[in-house]
């Protein structure tokens, strides 16, 4: 979560640290998984040499000096992990809270201020992904932001605003990430699959880069089985748009999660959730249907307390034909399979 961001990566003005980023690009490249690094222009996390708060420029420097800092810290970063991280969020969360100006003007956005924002200008952005780009030209390169899910509210139209005038302006962008930190009770597949699939359109990515579904009623009944469906629903969105190569969660375990109410896989003994079975099932099932095997059965031997069936989209029908059974065993858990009737 933390172990590329400027200020662990560069605590002195070209003093580099890279050991947390080290351990965690060793221990991806033991283990033969792909590593997204975050971040390198972001408004907080800032070493304090640049920004005491990652918006004054306390320090006085000029633009042209911001401008060297931001390039010497996206060559030395970004060209210490050349090869070995896949992808970059060059900048984190450049948009304001505040994007009403949308209703006025459908194609403008609000930057929010920043250190790199308001003493650079807008430019920064294009330039922290021309410097990338020219320290590693295999890495894949993304825009990040929260609050950016759903088609229609007025932070994504900015945020889709943004990524088509950077593209214009021949930026060197693979796509762009929806954080999505949810809570239950939040999530709209229409709006969120609407939302991946126009980023197709113009041949961009749009993948999902920091997931975590917070209960909203912790203490409900179904409380865990709504998150297990929310999660399922978000993992087939994934898995159906070939313009969304990734989803990630942001943490593993309930207790180490940067959120309150439960928002990860795993519960504090690291035992898994209800929500860990309903992606399992799902990817497995989007693995059989491609013809693929090798996501093996996870599941023990607890009895079935519930059944229903849905269709190949997720959405409710009777046991009739091609359908998915999904079973609620006693453990809580959930396992998919596909039958046909
Ligand atoms: C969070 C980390 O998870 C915390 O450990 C840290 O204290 C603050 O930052 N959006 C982002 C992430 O892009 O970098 C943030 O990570 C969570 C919100």
């Amino acid at each position: 979560e933390n172990e590329m961001k400027f200020d662990a990566t560069e605590p002195g003005r070209n003093q580099f640290s890279y050991g947390g980023a080290d351990a965690v690009t060793g221990a991806a490249s033991r283990n033969g998984q792909a590593v997204r690094g975050h971040t390198l222009a972001w408004h907080k996390q800032v070493a304090a040499w640049v920004s005491q708060d990652g918006v004054k420029n306390n320090n006085n420097y000029s633009r042209r000096e911001l401008l060297d800092i931001l390039k010497n810290h996206i060559f030395n970063v970004v060209g210490r992990y050349k090869g070995s991280v896949r992808e970059w969020d060059v900048c984190n969360e450049v948009l304001d809270d505040d994007q009403s100006i949308v209703r006025t003007n459908p194609d403008a956005y609000t930057l929010r201020p920043s250190i790199w924002a308001t003493h650079i200008g807008e430019e920064f952005i294009d330039s922290a992904f021309v410097w990338a780009h020219q320290a590693d030209p295999e890495a894949k390169l993304y825009i990040n932001d929260y609050n950016v899910e759903f088609a229609g509210n007025a932070k994504t139209e900015a945020y889709y605003n943004l990524v088509k005038r950077l593209q214009k302006s021949g930026v060197p962008i693979d796509g762009c990430g929806l954080q999505c930190h949810l809570t239950t009770g939040q999530l709209d597949t229409l709006k969120l699959e609407k939302n991946i699939r126009r980023y197709a359109d113009m041949d961009l990515d749009c993948i999902i880069t920091e997931l975590d579904i917070a209960l909203a009623n912790p203490h409900a009944a179904d409380a865990l089985t709504l998150q297990a469906k929310e999660y399922g629903a978000v993992t087939r969105v994934f898995l159906r748009n070939d313009n969304c190569p990734s989803m990630l969660m942001w943490g593993i375990s309930d207790n180490h999660s940067w959120r309150q109410n439960k928002p990860l896989l795993f519960d504090s003994d690291l035992q898994p959730k209800p929500a860990y079975y309903n992606v399992h099932a799902q990817m497995r099932l989007a693995a059989e249907r491609a013809g693929q095997s090798g996501i093996e059965d996870i599941r023990g031997d607890e009895t079935i307390v519930s059944t229903r069936y849905i269709d190949l989209y997720g959405r409710p029908t009777t046991q009739n034909g091609l359908v998915i059974e999904v079973n609620t065993y006693s453990d809580g858990s959930v396992k998919a399979v596909k039958k046909v009737y």
